[in-house]
């Protein structure tokens, strides 16, 4: 059976990752449990910096993991010591990424709305860039920097208006959305920024959106961006950051047409530069699911069967609370029985426990025959799984595991039931 995945595969007609037996995870720590390849995150990290290296043509790189996607401490330290950044949203991911030993010079901050206390921390912290995005910000940026007697060191987050043909929910680069300054308005308060002292604009920076299945709109975007930080520096300000932002794609193995490889990304950025003439600056990018979620899996354990109006339902343990991107964006995850199935496969249902008619991984699905007790393997979920996950229905969150080299180590325990009711008296 082929899997779309370089991280999981069956040995002996059992599904592993790193080396370890599957089975043995579920019955060392149960399930649901998320399951993680270090190497593969190891492999995503090093493949990005080969093709940002190309696209820099020698000038500085930085990846910024868009901690979004899985901010798991065993995760981050291990990109923090392959020398990873971070991109974070709030005041909660700096501190997390802090935490992890992520430098703050390697730390940039994105995101629409941040309050007073949020901007407090990261100027206090000393990040890289805090990332503006509305013109409220930079005015309340510039009373905090003012308040702490210091100078708020930013990029100006740009919306290109260019179409990164996503889907909807991940697209970011349009007007239509609400992300980032139009370029009409970054232009106008470059001067005005410029000459106050609160400030120092570093950089300028955008994010198209996610899951870019062609590089042209990101050649399109990094040329316009290259374009305005020329401008920036002509108006004196001492630009020397491009951030070309994620959209970097993970295959979740539903795709008609094979994502372009990371050298093609990494040519298209040198390429837009190019054509705006664009040489010294140090580049930053953003990458989330690429770095980790092909790395992930969801193992669950099959609850019940039955079948029900036609249709074949099979109920695992896991559910909507784990992963709720099949629930929320229809996305396709690749689903496989943890032993290697033989025999036929037949339309199945493939849903969770929790009390809801969306609660599902996978609709009418061709699935091979499983019984009560077998393991089940959500794949490509190591990116905005566990991030997203919720308590609803009174679940308890997962367990994560992490493999490497042949043996697994509990990198979350499981979540106290308790927990989910304290602080409630
Ligand atoms: N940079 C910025 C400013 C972002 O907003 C995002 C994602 C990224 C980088 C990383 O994008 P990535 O490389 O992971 O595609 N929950 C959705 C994804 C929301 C993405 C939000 N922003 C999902 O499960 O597909």
């Amino acid at each position: 059976m082929s899997l779309p995945s370089e991280a999981f595969a069956y040995a002996d007609g059992v599904l592993t990752t790193s080396g370890v037996d599957l089975r043995a995870v579920a019955e060392a720590h149960g399930t649901p449990t998320w399951v993680y390849s270090g190497e593969r995150v190891d492999a995503a990290y090093r493949s990005i910096t080969e093709a940002m290296a190309q696209a820099s043509g020698g000038s500085e790189t930085l990846i910024a993991y868009a901690i979004k996607a899985n901010g798991n401490q065993a995760l981050l330290k291990r990109l923090a010591a392959l020398g990873c950044g971070a991109d974070i949203v709030s005041g909660g991911e700096l501190l997390r990424a802090l935490r992890a030993g992520i430098p703050a010079e390697r730390i940039v901050y994105s995101g629409v709305g941040k309050s007073r206390a949020e901007l407090r921390l990261a100027l206090e912290k000393g990040i890289r860039a805090v990332h503006v995005e509305s013109e409220s910000e930079l005015r309340l940026l510039g009373e905090v920097a003012a308040d702490l007697g210091t100078t708020a060191t930013i990029a100006l987050r740009v919306n290109p208006n260019v179409d990164a043909e996503t889907h909807p929910y991940i697209a970011t680069g349009l007007h239509s959305t609400k992300f980032g300054l139009e370029l009409d308005v970054a232009e106008r308060l470059v001067p005005e920024i410029v000459g106050d002292d609160r400030f120092h604009l570093d950089g300028v920076s955008c994010h198209i959106g996610s899951q870019l299945g062609s590089v042209d709109p990101l050649r399109e975007a990094v040329t316009l961006l290259a374009q305005f930080a020329l401008q920036c520096r002509e108006l004196g300000a001492p630009i020397r950051s491009l951030d070309v932002g994620g959209g970097w794609p993970l295959t979740y193995g539903n795709e008609k047409a094979p994502y372009p490889a990371d050298a093609a990304f990494g040519a298209a950025i040198a390429e837009g530069l190019e054509a705006a003439g664009a040489r010294d600056f140090d580049l930053i990018t953003e990458p989330g699911r690429a770095l980790v979620g092909d790395a992930g899996a969801l193992l669950t354990s099959v609850l019940a069967i039955k079948d029900q109006g036609g249709k074949r339902f099979v109920i695992l343990d896991g559910a909507m609370t784990e992963l709720i991107r099949p629930s929320l964006y229809q996305a396709y995850h690749a689903i496989v029985p943890v032993v290697a199935p033989e025999g036929p496969t037949r339309e199945t249902d493939l849903v969770g426990p929790v009390c809801e008619s969306g609660d599902f991984f996978a609709r009418s699905r061709p699935f091979p025959e499983v019984r009560e007790g077998d393991l089940v393997a959500v794949l490509g979920a190591g990116a905005y799984g566990r991030e997203m996950a919720s308590s609803y229905n009174a679940r308890p969150r997962a367990a994560e595991v992490l493999c490497e080299a042949g043996s697994a180590s509990l990198v979350r325990r499981r979540g106290d039931v308790e927990s989910l009711w304290a602080g409630e008296d």
